[in-house]
């Protein structure tokens, strides 16, 4: 019989935490023949993700550039892939989520006539603008993909609403897949301001925030309320791995340097960021994955953001959202710092995205699309 072969594509960083789990899943089974091509939408974040892993891509499209506009994200991937899938010509393709690559990769296997899987599928705020461009690409990434793999039965339940209903599958969130394989009691970290924090004494706040419809006054907001935290409560010690976006950077450097309890610092490898996370008093970000993952370590989460197309960890208690004002941040993150039964209402540990089984429950479900499997995959949560 011949083997099935499966492209993953990827290139951010967040994509490539969710998808390396999932690429070396398929790469151990043998009724797969996998390869991976990254488009390199990110470089150092992608690459330091790739080490961690042991992940060596087969294609990489080596994309990115300073301050690169969504068009050119868009159109370099496309043109990318053209000979990638010509070469290749898999019999599958999976992207993951909902960034510019997420999009480009789906559309070309489209113009490729070749199917497509999309991990982390059905997340939605119904908001065209928020967050931009990503509600609009996982959006049109659904209506492209032949299967569907969705972490929660809320995201299976918005792809019913737009009549997606064939080739859906309740598998989890592969992130908890990869937290599951990062996190251990006794960890060093590379930078030694992480390794004299007194995580036990002191509140170790980790803020990390970068999204694109946050540019501009809302992230002014978001930092000048947390430098008042920072003043306000002397017991804090902000840690804020900064993006390497020069749009962030130049934000967070004029708003936060200076400080004596505020430590802006490189982005974090994969394991340190976990490992620095089950260590924190509290996380505020406007990112995605934080606000799966926190809950799984028992953090309790503030977002950075009006909206969240993640509300399974609001409804378990553990995550709040708190906007992009001034004011409304700053005391939403006082009243957790300041009132203890407050802060023991949202710690405990919630894990509505995932149980560490997602990627064997695609490679499952692939195979069994491909008529490799007598039965469907088990469901998440069934
Ligand atoms: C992208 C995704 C977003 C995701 C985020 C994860 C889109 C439209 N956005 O946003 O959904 O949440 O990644 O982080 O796809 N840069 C570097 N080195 C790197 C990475 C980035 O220098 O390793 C700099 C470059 O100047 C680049 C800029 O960051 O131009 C922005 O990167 P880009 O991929 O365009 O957008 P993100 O804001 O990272
Ligand atoms: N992350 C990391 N180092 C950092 C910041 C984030 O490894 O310095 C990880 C984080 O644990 C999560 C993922 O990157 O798994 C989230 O990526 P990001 O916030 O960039 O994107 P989003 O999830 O918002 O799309």
């Amino acid at each position: 019989m011949n083997v099935i072969k499966v492209m993953t594509v990827f290139g951010t960083r967040p994509e490539a935490i969710k998808m390396a789990p999932l690429a070396l899943e398929l790469a151990k089974r043998p009724e797969f023949e996998a390869t991976c091509c990254v488009t390199a939408q990110h470089r150092e974040m992608l690459d330091s993700v790739l080490d961690i892993f042991g992940l060596k891509p087969d294609y990489d499209l080596n994309i990115m550039e300073p301050r690169q506009t969504l068009s050119t994200i868009t159109a370099k991937c496309l043109n990318g892939m053209d000979s990638v899938l010509e070469e290749t010509t898999p019999d599958l393709v999976l992207v993951h989520g909902d960034t510019s690559t997420t999009f480009a990769g789906a559309l070309s296997a489209f113009y490729h006539k070749i199917p497509v899987g999309h991990v982390e599928a059905g997340l939605r705020t119904y908001d065209k603008w928020s967050p931009y461009p990503e509600e609009i690409n996982r959006k049109l990434v659904g209506a492209i993909a032949d299967l569907h793999f969705c972490p929660t039965a809320a995201n299976r339940g918005n792809l019913a609403r737009e009549n997606i209903t064939k080739g859906v599958f309740l598998t989890g969130n592969t992130v908890i897949d990869a937290l599951q394989t990062t996190v251990v009691k006794r960890f060093a970290f590379a930078d030694n301001v992480l390794n004299n924090l007194d995580y036990v004494n002191r509140k170790v706040i980790l803020v990390t925030c970068h999204r694109r419809e946050n540019y501009g006054q809302p992230m002014a907001n978001i930092m000048t309320a947390l430098r008042r935290l920072a003043d306000a409560f002397p017991e804090t010690e902000l840690v804020y791995p900064v993006h390497l976006s020069p749009v962030v950077q130049e934000v967070a450097h004029k708003h936060l340097d200076g400080h004596p309890r505020i430590h802006l610092i490189a982005p974090l490898d994969v394991r340190e960021m976990h490992n620095l996370m089950a260590r924190c008093h509290l996380v505020m970000t406007d990112s995605g994955g934080l606000q799966e993952e926190a809950p799984a370590l028992g953090k309790p989460v503030l977002v950075l953001r009006k909206e969240t197309e993640r509300p399974e960890a609001v409804a378990a208690g553990t995550v709040r959202l708190a906007g992009v004002e001034e004011e409304a941040i700053f005391q939403m993150a006082s009243q957790l710092l300041s009132n203890q039964n407050e802060y023991d209402k949202m710690a405990h540990a919630a894990n509505p995205y995932g149980d560490g089984r997602a990627c064997r429950r695609i490679a499952d479900a692939i195979a069994w699309h491909f008529g490799r499997r007598e039965t469907p995959p088990e469901q998440f949560g069934g």
